[in-house]
């Protein structure tokens, strides 16, 4: 995710040092940028733009300063204006409306007044950023009807960072194409997608089954307002509030739910707890992939073994069974390579343990959203990246090292070898 920025528009220095003073307080910090001459301020929004937030200060005050700032608001409408005067200008409140300010500050203002105001612009300016890509995709043609592709993430044994990847999955979509992705949290019992992106549902999946009608169409039509939406633009349907909700769930409406979130996303991720559940199977049944993951420890390794034979004896086709090797880190006692050898099919990622990704978590971003040059996120967008349209992976720079899966996969299908570490 880009720094925030913002753009302290005003002849006198004194408003910009206490923006600054205000700015170091938030995390992540964003940038202040000072414009002193009003003249030169299309060529700042040009060159060192885009902001997230113009605080204009009490040098707009005219009637010319808020006719220039009505032009700037009507060329970047996703930038949010603070007003900062002194007085009230001497201008018809129609001409202040018109600048499409979002706040109007009285000077002299406490730091605490300030920043709140701050937050809440660059809050605005997020939500708009948030909506654009959601906005772009329907304009860029996402066909109505078409079912969205289905992912599924799961493991064996507990831990093996599914959340983790789930989250970044659906931002990675969502972000390098525009549409729509929602994460379904099936870990019924113990979800935590929610309480990794920081969010507080209202809804869950257990109050979308709770809708009287029962009817399908019902369901697709009113599915979205169950969901709950991060500031990067995905969704996620949460799993319910309290344990005994979860055991009133059943496979069929976990059917319903997907077919109901897949008629209105794009990408549709689902996350699951550590286990082959007749839940996880009816998720199984509508997926498009499905991703198993391990750490480098020889439970879960063995356990993947077991996972996979178990698909097999299911008769879930291997072909759209991707393997990811999460927290991968040397000198733990465990050939990487010697592992990798026991899963004939391959690895799409193999990922190394990074201490970022608990920073991530603590913010509530996706790694790749909140330190994407890391090593993590890196190979994290790279074993993804194969999941773009072609187009638009021909656009992104992935900056990282090839994927992995041109290493590791091969393409003829093979039957899963039992792990006998
Ligand atoms: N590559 C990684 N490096 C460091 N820490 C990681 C990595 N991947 C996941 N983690 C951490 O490991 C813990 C477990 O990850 P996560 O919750 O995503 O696993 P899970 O498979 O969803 O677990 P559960 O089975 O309990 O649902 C989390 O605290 C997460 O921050
Ligand atoms: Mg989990």
């Amino acid at each position: 995710m880009r720094t925030t920025k913002i753009l302290v528009l005003d002849r006198s220095e004194d408003l910009a040092a206490q923006v600054r003073g205000v700015a170091d307080e938030l995390r992540p910090r964003p940038e202040v940028v000072v414009c002193e001459r009003v003249g030169a301020v299309a060529d700042v929004l040009t060159d060192q733009g885009p902001f997230d937030v113009l605080v204009a200060g009490p040098s707009l005050g005219t009637r010319s300063g808020l006719s220039r700032l009505e032009v700037i608001h009507d060329d970047l409408p996703g930038m949010s204006l603070m007003l900062a005067f002194t007085h009230r200008p001497d201008a018809q409140l129609r001409d202040i409306v018109r600048t499409g300010a979002i706040d109007l500050v009285q000077l002299p203002i406490e730091d605490e007044g300030l920043l709140e105001s701050l937050e809440r612009s660059i809050a605005l300016a997020k939500a708009h950023r948030a909506a654009e890509p959601a906005l772009a995709g329907a304009l860029a043609g996402a066909q109505p009807g078409a079912p969205g592709r289905v992912f599924t993430i799961s493991s064996a044994a507990g831990g093996c960072g599914k959340t983790f990847y789930a989250t970044n999955l659906a931002y990675f979509l969502t972000h390098h194409t525009g549409k729509r992705a929602c994460i379904v949290d099936l870990d019924l019992q113990f979800g935590e997608v929610s309480t990794a992106l920081r969010l507080r549902p209202r809804y869950t999946i257990f109050d979308a089954l709770q809708r009287d009608d029962t009817d399908e169409a019902d369901l697709r039509a009113h599915i979205e307002e169950y969901t709950v939406s991060h500031e990067t633009g995905l969704h996620v349907l949460a799993a319910p509030k309290d344990p005994t909700e979860a055991d009133r769930i059943s496979p069929p409406d976990v059917t319903r739910i997907i077919e109901a979130i897949r008629s209105r996303f794009d990408y549709v991720i689902v996350d699951t707890p550590a286990a082959l559940t007749e839940i996880v199977l009816a998720a199984l049944d509508l997926s498009d992939e499905l991703y198993v993951m391990a750490t480098l420890d020889l439970p879960s390794v063995r356990n993947m073994g077991v996972f996979l034979n178990t698909l097999d004896k299911l008769k879930i086709p291997s072909d759209n069974v991707q393997l990811i090797m999460n927290k991968a880190e040397k000198d733990v006692g465990i050939d990487i390579d010697q592992v990798l050898k026991l899963f004939p099919q391959g690895f799409s990622s193999v990922l190394p343990y990074a201490r970022e990704v608990s920073k991530s978590i603590n913010v509530g971003t996706p790694v790749i959203a909140f330190m994407p040059n890391t090593e993590v996120s890196k190979k994290l967008a790279a074993g993804m990246a194969s999941l773009l349209p072609d187009d638009v992976r021909a656009r992104v720079d992935l900056a990282a090292e090839p994927a992995r899966k041109g290493l590791f996969r091969r393409k003829a299908k093979q039957a899963v070898a039992p792990v006998q570490p």
